[in-house]
């Protein structure tokens, strides 16, 4: 990268400007005046290459609205790479969902800016230990996260996402299956098992963002914030949801606020999802209380950047393993 090709000229002053309008609470001039030569130039970039990136909702503003072909929850950019003819994905999220694409694109080129960008959940099993409990549950399909890693996801019998656990599981119970194994987030799963009648075998995972978020803490917003509508996702305890006014994905969240807009919001998830969802909908007060996943902050427009000039790092699966991984994403993404 040519140290002129990112310098604030009047050209990518013009051609950041509407961007800028639309982020100004987010980022003050100077700040700007760093960030927009990347945004020029990764687009730039992106187009000479056919690249397309796909942005996950806890991408930073920056990223999320600067360079962000294809933006929302797992399930979208799951169902989005599936449909692509870019030749290049670049993955803005974490590990996991780079690997899902490229396990639904083995002939493109998928890259992660960052290849340490893990996730506590797809950590928290292997593909062992799904062995193991289909050994000790025979019978019993296994409905994995899409949060695991190939590995986990070749050795499942279908997919869901935090958008439609629910309908996945109710889609097995229809099919005559009265218990499943659910694997690996205990939280997601117990909050799935209070809304359908099919048992579930839960796993002991857990996400290291979601999981700090307790009951106490929507009480104590309550106060603090009088009227303000409370919204968590589904990978929070049990009782966060209990206390607060709806659950869902990423992308109903989002698409909660923009169907109804409250006048004051606040989120029971990532941080830069209040950021992102402010900027839409000016017309919501987000509060700004939340947590941060340290996997997703490992993305930045450098990063990408160099991902792009580098084509690389490239997601590389044993194309054995992502034939049978491919199974049980295409499994969920029918049935979903
Ligand atoms: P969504 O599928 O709701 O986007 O969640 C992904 C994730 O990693 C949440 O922590
Ligand atoms: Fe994983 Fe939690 Fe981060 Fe999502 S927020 S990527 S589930 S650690």
């Amino acid at each position: 990268m040519q140290a002129q090709n990112l310098e604030y000229t009047p050209d990518v002053a013009r051609a950041t400007e509407t961007l800028y309008h639309k982020l100004e609470k987010q980022y003050s001039k100077d700040s700007w005046k760093t960030l927009a030569p990347y945004i020029h130039e990764i687009n730039r970039l992106k187009a000479e290459k056919n690249a397309v990136i796909l942005a996950h909702n806890y991408m930073t503003p920056d990223i999320f609205f600067g360079v962000g072909d294809i933006v929302g929850d797992s399930l979208k950019l799951a169902q989005e790479a599936a449909n692509t003819s870019a030749d290049i994905i670049i993955q803005c999220g974490v590990h996991f969902m780079a690997e899902t694409s490229k396990i639904l694109c083995p002939d493109k080129k998928v890259i992660i800016p960052d290849m340490k960008a893990g996730c506590s959940l797809a950590d928290s099993i292997t593909g062992e230990d799904i062995r193991k409990l289909k050994a000790q549950h025979p019978g019993i399909p296994v409905v994995t996260y899409v949060n695991t890693s190939a590995d986990v996801k070749a050795e499942s019998d279908v997919c869901c996402t935090s958008g439609n656990a629910v309908k996945i599981i109710n889609a097995l119970g229809k099919q005559g299956h009265d218990t499943v194994i659910m694997t690996p987030d205990k939280f997601l799963a117990q909050n799935v098992a209070a809304q359908t009648d099919v048992n579930i075998i839960i796993w002991d995972g857990t996400c290291e963002v979601h999981e700090r978020f307790s009951a106490q803490d929507v009480k104590d917003l309550r106060v603090q914030h009088k009227g303000a509508v409370i919204l968590a996702h589904p990978e929070c305890p049990p009782e966060v949801l209990a206390e607060s006014d709806y659950s869902g994905s990423t992308a109903q969240m989002d698409n909660y606020i923009k169907d109804n807009q409250p006048a004051k919001a606040i989120l029971m998830t990532e941080c830069s999802m209040s950021d992102n969802i402010a900027a839409n909908n000016p017309n919501v007060e987000m509060v700004g209380t939340c947590q941060m996943c340290p996997h997703m902050k490992r993305i930045s427009l450098p990063k990408i950047l160099k991902a792009l000039q580098e084509e690389g790092p490239e997601i590389e699966i044993d194309p054995a393993i992502a034939d049978r991984a491919r199974q049980a994403v295409e499994r969920m993404l029918e049935l979903s």
